[in-house]
Parts: structure tokens; C-alpha cells; sequence
């Protein structure tokens, strides 16, 4: 059985992540009307994997006879100045979200909580990757600057991002 502290904030992970899924789902409409249709993809790959990450605690606190309580998802923002202005949210966005899964770790030892502490090591890992996935477009972006035949080859490759679900390890 998992304590109350912990199936509470797994369900405040749960909400954090399906949260990014709409933000990321809202920054791909964003550059689909913005003439950015690789970047639309890219982003729309990126909500469905914040969408697997809140699927995945939800499983896991199914699993430790945990307690779902799915809470309102905010509204996110919909309007950003120019693609740079978006991918830099999108690096403070998963900035902040490294600290809620290391918040989550805390939890986890303050509880003596072993399995959720395991289960966690995933996602601090994944955001790792995360981090350093957005930080090299960050980067490129950068480069880029007001170049358009730049940013055309840019959205090009940006465009064949492919979201897989990870099989289960
Ligand atoms: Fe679920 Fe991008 O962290």
C-alpha cells in the first residue's frame, strides 16, 4: 500500500504531466498556423510523450492499490512571439518539471517509500534526455536567427520526429 503523501503527489505528477501534454498540444497548434509545420510535429510528438509520462504514474499508483484523482488541467497558454520565444518555454517548462520529479524522489526517501523511489529513477533519467533534447533546438534555433532558408531545413528535420511509445523494460 502506498502512504497518502506519496498517492497524493503522484496525482499532482499526474496533473503536472498531462499539463505539459496540452501546453506542448498548444505550442504545435501555435506553429501549424505559423507556418511551421515540422516544428508542429515535433511538438505534437512531445504532448504525446508528456501524455505517456502521466499514463505511466497512473498505471504504477493503480498497481500500489493507490487512489486516482484526476484534477482540472489549467488552461495553457496559447500565443508566443516567434519560435525561439516558444522552445525557450518549452526548456523552462521541462526546467521546472525536472524539479517536480526530483521533488517526487524526495517524497519518495521521506516515506522509505523503495519502490516508488525505483519507479522514479526512470523519469529522472528521462528528463535528462528531455532537458538535453530541447536544449540542442534551443541551440540550433539560435544559429538559425532570421535565416529563412534556415529555418525551412530546420522545420524539415524537425518534422521527422516520430513519437514510439518506449516498450515496457
Ligand atoms: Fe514529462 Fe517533459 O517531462
Amino acid at each position: 500500500m502506498i502512504t497518502k503523501k506519496m498517492n497524493d503527489a503522484f496525482n499532482n505528477q499526474i496533473n503536472a504531466e498531462q499539463f505539459s501534454s496540452y501546453l506542448y498540444l498548444s505550442m504545435s497548434a501555435w506553429f501549424s498556423t505559423n507556418g511551421l509545420p515540422g516544428f508542429a510535429t515535433w511538438m505534437r510528438a512531445q504532448a504525446k510523450e508528456e501524455a505517456f509520462h502521466g499514463d505511466k504514474m497512473f498505471d504504477y499508483l493503480l498497481e500500489r492499490g493507490g487512489k486516482v484523482e484526476l484534477q482540472k488541467i489549467d488552461k495553457p497558454k496559447g500565443k508566443w512571439k516567434s519560435p525561439l520565444d516558444v522552445i525557450k518555454d518549452v526548456a523552462a517548462h521541462e526546467a521546472k518539471v525536472t524539479g517536480l520529479i526530483n521533488d517526487l524522489v524526495d517524497c519518495a526517501l521521506e516515506e522509505k517509500d523503495h519502490a516508488s523511489n525505483i519507479f522514479l529513477q526512470w523519469f529522472v533519467a528521462e528528463q535528462v534526455e528531455e532537458e538535453a533534447s530541447v536544449g540542442e533546438v534551443l541551440d540550433r534555433l539560435k544559429m538559425v536567427g532570421d535565416n529563412p532558408s534556415g529555418m525551412f531545413t530546420m522545420d524539415l528535420e524537425m518534422g521527422k520526429r516520430v513519437f514510439q511509445e518506449p516498450v515496457a523494460e
